[in-house]
């Protein structure tokens, strides 16, 4: 079975590190051509702005052509074809697939049908490794380490799946977490079971304000709508954080502001205007580090 990225613990902290050493040198050197030969298929069976867009313009850089859909609604799926037909059949077609799906679990067992290397791009509430991946460069360029930090994760930390597999990789790297949350959003408890194991430590909160002054890295998340079953349960807990600029003060300088995006209310306009904000540039990244992985993946990044 070819290597694949399904989730973080896929990769070792050694293949981490080597991953952002990477997309160091493709930040500095935007365009390189090493996949001319190389077919990528993106099928997105999840709407998705980021991970698509910039899977697709890394591979562009890397001189790869790309295939894909973005809506299954579009393909023999809406006849009635399984995942696993669809899988065989673009793995029969590209020599690497990008996928997003939303039901957990099912980019493990694409990885297990392909005949080409799968990188998981959403799994349901599951895993976002490459998320993680262009988080944890976002954390180096600004911090410029990654031992120990501290990092408050603030919003749906139950269904998040980027808090999920960062708060993983970061254990990698001595943090100290503080989880703040509604009741009803709580990490769930098989990841405080992994810090705990580790003796990694963590606090939970409710409140947002007084629990900035003494972070280094804010991850701010948005409630996810779409992983609600119950509207009225949704409602409850929508507009529970809203970040604003005046709640900054008194913070580190070089504290800075994550977010997966996309946003709705929980950080408002007036954060992007200061020097905290970093999410645009977050995004950005992803490109590099999505570069670097696919190239990865390939088995073309030891001579670079
Ligand atoms: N961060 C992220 O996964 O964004 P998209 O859903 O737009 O891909």
């Amino acid at each position: 079975m070819p290597k694949s990225l399904i989730s973080i613990h896929d990769f070792s902290k050694e293949e981490i590190l080597h991953i952002l050493e990477v997309a160091k040198d493709f930040e500095r050197d935007k365009c390189r051509n090493i996949l001319g030969d190389k077919v990528i298929a993106c099928i997105f069976f999840e709407p998705s702005t980021r991970t698509r867009l910039s899977f697709e313009t890394a591979s562009n850089r890397l001189g790869a052509r790309v295939i894909g859909f973005s809506d299954a609604g579009n393909t023999s799926i809406s006849k009635g074809e399984s995942l696993k037909d669809t899988i065989k059949m673009v793995s029969n077609y590209a020599d690497l697939i990008v996928m997003r799906h939303p039901l957990e679990g099912s980019a493990r067992y694409a990885s297990e049908v392909s005949s080409v290397p799968i990188i998981n791009a959403g799994d349901g509430a599951n895993q976002h490794p490459t998320q993680t991946l262009l988080d944890l460069y976002s954390i180096q360029q600004t911090q410029g380490r990654l031992d120990g930090l501290r990092l408050n994760m603030v919003g749906d930390l139950k269904y998040g799946r980027t808090v999920h597999s960062l708060l993983q990789a970061m254990s990698h790297f001595s943090p100290e977490f503080i989880f703040t949350a509604p009741e009803e959003l709580r990490m769930p408890k098989e990841y405080l079971e992994f810090l705990s194991e580790r003796n990694i430590p963590y606090r939970e909160e409710t409140e947002l304000s007084g629990n900035i002054k003494d972070t280094d890295i804010l991850y701010m998340t948005r409630v996810q709508q779409e992983r609600f079953t119950d509207p009225m349960e949704y409602e409850k807990v929508k507009d529970v954080y809203r970040l604003t600029a005046s709640m900054l003060e008194g913070c580190k300088p070089n504290m800075k502001i994550l977010h997966p995006l996309p946003r709705v209310s929980e950080i408002a306009d007036d954060v992007d205007e200061t020097p905290h904000a970093y999410y645009f540039k977050q995004a950005e990244n992803g490109v590099y580090v999505r570069m670097a992985i696919i190239a990865y993946l390939l088995g073309k990044t030891n001579n670079l």
